[in-house]
């Protein structure tokens, strides 16, 4: 990309929950924005949301809009991405999407900054921001599989309502209201009541008996990791949580690697904080991730039942580090701030 003071940005989905979050976080870390365009569909487009104190009318998408921008961050769902996506390249825009529309893509570069950076430079004008449950997860396992190889990972997931948008965030507050004030409730956009429940179903049902969901985690760490020889077995669960994702996560190793060492890895790694003194009742809760950019690792233990096993409790804001924070870090990386994107705290 060309060195510039200032680069145009257009976020596509501005006003869904990631779009929200990305104006935020862009805003935050000072990200050397020129013109902010702020695109949605029909049902959002006139209204204003507020970047560095001033409105920005949200404008409707269409294909003659990305003249002139320079990096164009989409949110607006898989289709859209690959309407409009190949559109924004063409136009001389950097893409970096959220939706797992090109994530697999061998011409596409799926990047985790503190995982593979390099990564970015390979783009062909569309970078895919992996997702968010693979996001934390694999901030977690690089420092490990460099210190003692991962050869398996068994991962279950508790998985915030916002990770399905700002819909699913409103079902769940309507949802709970309900329930306590002894009124029906309406099931629109889980399959069954969320308000306290879990429902081990995100996304759709495959043929091999996984959700899209758990294969996203088992294809695209392999692919961030560069390592297709990791056996990955995924479970992922929908819980009443508004934000943050926790993930219950057993690795086992080729070399062994002890409670303490792996401690003292993921404490040097960047983005990661370990809060690991279970005694004092001190381990990652998603409360405790909302609106924080980092990867939070407790409940680190040897697992007793294999020779190099160990077992991790990962938490972390999906809106932020999930999606936000790691497109922005992304895009430091593009116009050459590699050192703000790799140190993140
Ligand atoms: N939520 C997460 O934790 C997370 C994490 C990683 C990746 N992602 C991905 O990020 C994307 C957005 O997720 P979200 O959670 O922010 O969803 P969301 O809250 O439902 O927001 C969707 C956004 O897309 C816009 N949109 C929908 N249809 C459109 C159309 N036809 N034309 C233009 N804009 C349109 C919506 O605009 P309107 O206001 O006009 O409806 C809204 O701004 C998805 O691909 C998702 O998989 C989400």
């Amino acid at each position: 990309m060309i060195k510039k003071d200032k680069y145009n940005v257009a976020i596509v989905g501005a006003t869904g929950a990631v779009g929200k979050e990305m104006i935020q976080v862009l805003e935050e870390r000072k990200f050397p924005v020129g013109t902010l365009r702020l695109f949605a569909s029909e049902r959002s487009a006139g209204e204003t949301l507020t970047f560095l104190n001033h409105d920005h009318t949200v404008e409707l998408l269409q294909e003659d809009i990305f003249n002139g921008i320079d990096i164009a961050l989409f949110s607006a769902g898989e289709k859209i991405s690959l309407q409009f996506a190949p559109i924004a390249a063409r136009a001389g825009a950097v893409v970096i999407d959220n939706s797992s529309a090109f994530r697999m893509n061998p011409d596409v570069p799926l990047v985790v900054p503190e995982v593979n950076p390099g990564a970015v430079m390979k783009h062909n004008g569309i970078i895919a921001n992996p997702n968010c449950s693979t996001i934390q997860m694999v901030v977690a396992l690089k420092p490990l599989h460099d210190k003692a190889r991962i050869k398996r990972v068994v991962v279950t997931t508790f998985q915030s309502v916002s990770g399905k948008g700002k819909e699913a965030m409103d079902e769940l507050f309507q949802q709970t209201k309900a329930l306590l004030t002894f009124e029906e409730i309406r099931a629109e956009v889980f399959p069954h009541q969320i308000a306290f429940n879990c429902l081990p179903h995100i996304d759709a049902f495959l043929d091999n008996g996984y959700t899209k969901e758990e294969m996203k985690m088992v294809n695209e760490t392999r692919k961030i990791l560069e390592d297709n020889s990791i056996g990955i077995t995924a479970t992922t669960v929908r819980v009443p949580v508004f934000v943050g994702h926790s993930e219950s996560v057993n690795i086992e190793t080729e070399e062994n690697l002890s409670a303490n060492e792996a401690r003292a890895s993921l404490s040097a790694a960047p983005g990661i904080i370990v809060y690991d003194d279970p005694k004092k009742n001190i381990y990652p809760l998603p409360v405790d991730s909302a609106g924080r950019d980092e990867v939070f690792v407790g409940r680190i233990r040897e697992d007793e039942s294999i020779p190099n096993g160990l077992n991790l409790w990962i938490v972390a804001d999906n809106l932020r580090k999930g999606a936000a924070t790691n497109a922005v870090q992304i895009a430091e990386i593009l116009i050459g701030n590699i050192n703000q994107a790799a140190v993140n705290r």
